[in-house]
């Protein structure tokens, strides 16, 4: 989401004659872009403004904080870094014009972590910053579940869905500008339920089934859900509309309902297994992947066990884990029992290491396959283009750039670091190739 909302900001910046580059060296303005979920990603923030400050003392650079750091610590980045100029919460984003030019007078730093009444979509201009053939799109924004451990009902704010007409309209500016596939964004983005024209409110499976009518647009994926909202509906979309990609990203955190109970996730471990089945079942070849916390306060050796075998069970194309790491202002946080580091270090390491054998073996299972792969960008060597399949795995294949954005069936050929190898087999690509030759 934060590559996203990047994007959205140079988006509303760009009538004030700002545009992006590729280095702070140099820039006018520099937007530290933040993530509060864990401390480790906040702390890089500080370290990052340290970094940044001889640029500003050189050159005048001005610098912005952004993103849920600034939401949550607004006032200690002022007490630690008062050489900022601009502090903004992820709901202020299009007041970012009226703030930067506040900053540039020399008023003092410029602070905006309200959330605003008014809804900032409907401020922000249609998207024109590029982000090519594989788009983002926020549909859904903050969090109504406040799960023990999670700071983002605080940083993002109470649950937000746009309407579907303006999600379409966003939808066929990103095709127009060369996106073939498009990522669906909310931090519960299946819990989406928009207002349609008619006043009807529909769920994340209408909306898809309506945006896979956009000529041009061959591929719609989802992310983060919650087990909790994928509902009947949601699930029938994976069937019955082809644009929808076999692969989810459903965050399970443990597999103890003991845990589960504690982190207020609002299900078992008993009830996450049937909601696989039933994916499953609509969608024989859907991949999933997860996010789990280890070491979550109380968590027992038992507990952790039983995130294995739920594991082991399931079997994951990909996952994200983490040790749980305390957030001022979290229930959590506040719980006596914290698990030490070192039994959170081992729990991680043996939870690792078992995901990395299954997301080996689902790739390795591609081997000799023909899947289509979208191509996006060019790879590190010359002549290379890297694509992704329907299940989100990257494949670099020597193609022309005649190639970029198109879905071509190729073979896999061999793992390679963090990639599949594989050969384009499409006879469409074929002739291409010999007409340009
Ligand atoms: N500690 C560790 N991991 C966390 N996550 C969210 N909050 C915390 C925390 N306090 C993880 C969850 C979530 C992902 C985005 O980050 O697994 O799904
Ligand atoms: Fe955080 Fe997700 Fe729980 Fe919301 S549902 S509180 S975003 S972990």
């Amino acid at each position: 989401m934060n590559v996203y909302d990047s994007a959205r900001m140079a988006d509303v910046l760009a009538p004030l004659g700002f545009c992006p580059v590729d280095s702070a060296e140099g820039a006018d303005l520099v937007i530290l872009n933040t993530c509060h979920i864990r401390e480790k990603a906040s702390e890089k923030v500080f370290s990052e403004l340290g970094r940044l400050k001889p640029l500003k003392d050189r050159d005048g650079t001005m610098l912005a904080v952004a993103g849920c750091v600034a939401q949550a610590e607004g006032e200690a980045i002022l007490a630690r870094a008062p050489y900022v100029d601009v502090v903004l919460g992820p709901q202020a984003y299009h007041r970012l014009p009226e703030l930067v030019a506040r900053a540039a007078r020399g008023a003092g730093t410029a602070l905006d972590t309200d959330f605003p009444v008014d809804v900032k979509f409907d401020h922000l201009p249609a998207p024109a910053t590029a982000q090519g053939v594989s788009a983002f799109l926020t549909v859904q924004e903050g969090c109504d579940k406040f799960c023990t451990f999670c700071v983002v009902p605080y940083t993002r704010g109470a649950e937000y869905s746009r309407e579907p007409a303006s999600v379409e309209a966003e939808a066929r500016a990103l095709v127009a500008n060369g996106a073939v596939e498009l990522t669906l964004l909310g931090q519960n983005v299946n819990a989406y339920h928009g207002r349609d024209e008619t006043g009807a409110e529909i769920g994340l499976g209408a909306l898809m089934r309506r945006l896979s009518r956009i000529d041009g647009l061959k591929r719609l994926r989802y992310t983060t859900s919650h087990p909790r909202d994928m509902d009947a509906d949601l699930i029938a979309a994976h069937a019955d509309t082809p644009a929808v990609m076999p692969y989810v990203h459903l965050p399970v955190q443990s597999g103890s309902d003991r845990i589960l109970d504690a982190m207020n996730r609002g299900h078992t471990a008993e009830q996450y297994r049937d909601l696989v089945r039933r994916l499953r079942s609509a969608r024989p070849d859907i991949a999933l992947s997860s996010d789990f916390i280890v070491g979550f306060p109380g968590e027992t050796d038992a507990d952790f066990e039983a995130t294995m075998a739920l594991v082991a069970e399931i079997g994951f194309a990909a996952a994200y884990s983490f040790k749980y790491s305390p957030r001022p202002g979290t229930p959590a946080a506040l719980i006596a029992a914290q698990v030490p580091e070192a039994v959170q270090d081992a729990r991680l390491q043996r939870l690792q290491a078992l995901l990395r054998d299954q997301q080996d073996a689902f790739n390795r299972a591609l081997i000799g396959k023909t899947v289509p792969v979208l191509y996006a960008r060019e790879g590190r060597h010359a002549g290379q283009l890297v694509g992704k399949t329907p299940w989100l795995q990257p494949v670099h294949a020597h193609a022309s750039n005649a190639a970029a954005g198109q879905i071509l069936e190729t073979r896999i050929l061999a793992l390679a670091p963090n990639s599949l190898a594989g050969e384009i087999c499409d006879t469409r690509f074929d002739s291409a190739e010999r007409r340009s030759a």
